[in-house]
């Protein structure tokens, strides 16, 4: 395997996809037994879909939920939480994941770009997202209680990023910020678990590219965008990341 050399000037980007759950025992998207053989995108991650069928769209985040709940991180969200502790503001994680495992790993300078499994939010008020753990039987519609006290009736969302909507443009600030702060540095971009087809975090590689980044792949199989990058480690991330990162060897990360 190629090394990644992160010395005490580097700053290092990464981005996730739901690869990175797998070996949590979270199903990925796409391909075999992916989540989206068995929903229709545009049913449970669209607002036209929210629209036509919010019950169904919550009987699917509420499943999610309750699945991912169970489900502890491992050793590839673990290797990431080492790296950050050694690099601090150096370090910057962008996620697509919803699932709540890098937080529960502890995760601090996080981007969850596409959203919290663990959120909701109302769809009528500007009431900020709040937590929301509940796992809703199948029916109900949760409302906004807020919304209820002053005589309104409101539907609660997932706080989810769905097809057709903006990613928070603070969360694009504070990326793109992290890519400024590195130029003149060493620039790492490590991409893990994801497929490529989705962006704009899929348009991330150029972006890092284009700051002067050395770009990493750790994936399972070749993504849509893999000829992006200059380095593509095959194999699956939990046993790929604490090695490519010289974590939980007991060899010191390679520090030049
Ligand atoms: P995908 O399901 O599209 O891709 C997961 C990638 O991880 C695939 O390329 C797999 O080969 C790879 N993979 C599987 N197991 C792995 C493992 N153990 N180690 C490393 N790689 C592994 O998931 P994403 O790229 O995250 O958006 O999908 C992007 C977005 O599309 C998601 O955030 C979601 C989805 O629709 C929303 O729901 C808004």
């Amino acid at each position: 395997m190629s090394q990644l050399t992160i010395d005490d000037a580097t700053h290092v980007l990464v981005l996730t996809g739901a690869g990175v759950s797998a070996e949590s025992g979270i199903p990925t998207f796409r391909g075999a037994g992916g989540l989206w053989e068995g929903y229709p995108i545009e049913d449970v991650a669209s607002p036209r879909g929210f629209r036509e069928h919010p019950a169904l769209v919550w009987r699917f985040y509420s499943q999610r939920r309750e699945g991912a709940r169970v489900c502890e991180p491992n050793a590839g969200h673990r290797a990431l939480v080492e790296l950050e502790r050694r690099l601090g503001d150096r370090f910057l994680l962008a996620t697509q994941n919803v699932d709540g495992l890098h937080r529960r790993a502890g995760s601090d300078r996080l981007v969850e770009m596409h959203g919290c499994l663990y959120r909701s939010r109302c769809t009528v008020c500007v009431r900020p997202a709040f937590d929301d753990h509940q796992v809703y039987a199948e029916g109900v519609l949760p409302s906004c209680d807020r919304c209820a006290e002053r005589g309104r009736s409101a539907m609660l969302r997932p706080d989810i990023v769905w097809f057709g909507e903006m990613l928070d443009p603070a969360d694009l600030a504070r990326i793109d910020a992290f890519v400024r702060n590195g130029r003149g540095e060493r620039l790492v971009f490590l991409a893990a678990g994801t497929s490529g087809v989705v962006y704009p975090a899929a348009g991330m590689v150029d972006m890092a590219r284009a700051a002067g980044a050395e770009t990493w792949l750790v994936n399972a199989e070749a993504a849509d965008n893999v000829s992006r990058f200059e380095h593509f480690v095959q194999g699956p991330s939990g046993r790929v990341l604490p090695s490519l990162l010289g974590i939980g060897l007991d060899v010191p990360l390679m520090l030049r």
